[in-house]
């Protein structure tokens, strides 16, 4: 941990609380003893991700992923164990010693540092351009205010291949830091360039409003050569998949509103705020993302989904809409018939007409409905069939039994099918409409009932670290037959040894993924042992690991060199030991 002392780390053990730190970045809900949230690392539509305030770990029996608060940081964030405890330092106010006088001491904030005064360059640049220059020209096409680029801080990337470049060298950063935070790329000559030329440059921030990211639209959209948009790469500080455009600034709007307006791009967002409306972000053209959604639902429980009226746009409605009602999000569609997108709309139309228009917006499942029975032949039963067969799955997902009945309801209705064949085709299991993806990858609990016994006797060693001592005398790690809770037996041990007292130190010093995962898991396993029988448990896995073992063992030879009636007589040794090793005491 190169720079970053121990005592410093066990200072931000002490303070950090996980329970604190994940709710950070996701809402968790109280459920036993665990809080509860659906996992950001996989897509579910049950939440399995259980964080256990007592042992100071999280884990999703879901995916299998799991840690204590250094590895939720590094995995949410995307970082280094060193950048992930700086991140936890300054959120718990640790001061770190820096060896480079203070200045910038980690990769995160050189990289945000960089951002920033690339964002400043841009924008500047933006502001000297004259009027009548090109770029100066494009913005007074787009109806884009000096107020609107000064809000969100619009720039200017000149077309040059190296001017940003030269100017942040200047400044004192290195390509390396420039090519980290894809500022610059390597060109087919294999030389640096600049990664944005001839373009407006959206900054892209962070909830808090720290810029991570841009997206660089080309002027001159007659010249189809270039992409219309360019974005960064992901970065350490830029996952795509997590970031709203537009959140930092509509974060007060949309707790106050109780809603969120998401629109697809970047100018509808910016179009929507000069016309007043400040509850809004964009999801970028993608499709919505879990991560997203959880975004959203830290400000408020309802979405208006307001995206381009093309074929693309209903679809991505349709997608995002399913994903945030999995999110328990309220969600409802706002078609701007007549208009590519709300840019468009709102050039010729103003704020009131457009509220107007957003209080009529239909309930996101009317809405599937709607562009069902406008895609199918309604006159023949195949086309009735079809369309009934497009909704059931969002009907499927609404978790409200009585809107659910609602909708299929309006279904038989405009379907003509009875309601009770629609309600057999949506209690179906299954089907759904993006499904589980990548899940249970866990270490489901094993079969037998020899690794059931190593999997309790782990499970009681990680919450009784006293009891190691007595046990390791009895076996040691080449003792368990599975592969796995051999490794986890040995961690433990070595922890224990080190000075490690509770779960999470264990989980600490995991060196790898699927031994973290494992102990995670173990410690998370409900009624995996009862508390109040924890030593007798124990003792008894010990001797169905190692003395049954022995007893077999022993009961075979005898078998083979003096016959059935001796081996059954002879008073078994293993077995002595075995009534010994029950009187113990073990702590
Ligand atoms: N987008 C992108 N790359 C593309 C096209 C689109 O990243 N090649 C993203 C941008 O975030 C864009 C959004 O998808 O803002 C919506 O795309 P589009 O509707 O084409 O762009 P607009 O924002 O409407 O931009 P403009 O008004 O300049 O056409
Ligand atoms: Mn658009």
């Amino acid at each position: 941990m190169a720079g970053i002392p121990n005592h410093i780390i066990e200072e931000i053990k002490q303070r950090a609380d996980i329970v604190e730190v994940v709710s950070d970045a996701l809402p968790l809900k109280k459920a036993g003893v665990n809080y509860r949230a659906l996992c950001p690392f996989h897509e579910e539509k049950t939440p399995s991700f259980n964080v256990n305030p007592e042992k100071q770990i999280f884990h999703c029996f879901g995916c299998g992923e799991g840690g204590n608060a250094f590895s939720f940081v590094m995995k949410w964030e995307n970082v280094s164990f060193p950048d992930a405890v700086r991140s936890l330092a300054a959120r718990y106010g640790v001061a770190i010693p820096s060896d480079d006088g203070g200045k910038q001491n980690s990769q995160f904030d050189r990289l945000y540092s960089v951002m920033e005064a690339a964002t400043s360059f841009y924008h500047n640049r933006l502001l000297k351009e004259p009027a009548g220059s090109q770029i100066r020209r494009y913005m007074e096409k787009r109806g884009l205010t000096d107020a609107t680029i000064q809000a969100f801080r619009l720039g200017f990337a000149p077309d040059a291949w190296d001017e940003l470049t030269n100017h942040l060298k200047d400044k004192g950063y290195d390509s390396a830091t420039l090519e980290k935070a894809g500022l610059i790329k390597k060109s087919s000559r294999g030389n640096f360039i600049d990664r944005f030329r001839a373009r407006v440059m959206f900054p892209i921030s962070d909830p808090g409003g720290k810029v991570i990211a841009f997206g660089g639209r080309r002027l001159d959209d007659k010249n189809k050569e270039t992409a219309k948009y360019i974005n960064s790469p992901e970065t350490p500080v830029y996952h795509k998949s997590r970031v709203l455009y537009g959140y930092d600034l509509a974060r007060k709007a949309a707790r106050n509103e109780g809603a969120m307006i998401v629109v697809e791009g970047y100018t509808d967002v910016i179009a929507l705020r000069e016309a007043g409306v400040e509850n809004c972000c964009a999801c970028s053209g993608t499709a919505f993302t879990p991560a997203q959604a959880e975004l959203i639902k830290r400000l408020c429980d309802k979405v208006i989904l307001l995206f381009d009226s093309d074929k693309a746009g209903i679809a991505a409605a349709k997608r995002s809409g399913s994903i945030l009602l999995d999110h328990e999000l309220g969600v409802k569609v706002l078609t701007l018939k007549g208009y590519k997108d709300p840019d468009e709309y709102l050039s010729s139309h103003g704020q009131k007409e457009f509220l107007e228009l957003a209080g009529k917006a239909s309930s996101f499942v009317a809405f599937v409905i709607d562009q069902a029975v406008l895609g199918n032949d309604l006159s023949n039963i195949e086309g009735r069939v079809a369309a009934a067969r497009e909704t059931t799955p969002y009907i499927r997902r609404i978790k409200d039994a009585m809107e659910r009945h609602y909708y299929m309801e309006i279904l038989a209705e405009k379907t003509r099918i009875d309601v009770k064949a629609l309600g057999n085709e949506v209690d179906k299991a299954g089907g759904g409409v993006s499904g589980d993806l990548n899940k249970r990858k866990s270490d489901k609990p094993k079969t037998s009932l020899m690794a059931k016994a190593e999997r309790i006797l782990i499970g009681i060693l990680l919450e009784h670290p006293d009891y190691l001592k007595s046990v390791a005398k009895e076996l040691c790690a080449d003792d368990f037959s599975d592969p796995l809770y051999k490794e986890v037996f040995k961690l433990t041990q070595e922890s224990v040894e080190a000075g490690a007292a509770t779960a999470a130190e264990v989980v600490g010093r995991a060196e790898n993924d699927d031994l973290r995962n494992s102990v995670t898991s173990i410690c998370m396993e409900k009624s995996l042992f009862d508390e109040e029988v924890a030593e007798e448990a124990a003792k008894d896995c010990v001797i169905r690991l190692k003395f049954s073992k022995e007893e077999g063992k022993r009961k075979k030879d005898l078998w083979k060199t003096a016959g059935a009636e001796e081996a059954k007589e002879e008073f078994p040794g293993a077995q002595k030991k075995y009534f010994d090793f029950r009187e113990k005491r073990i702590q």
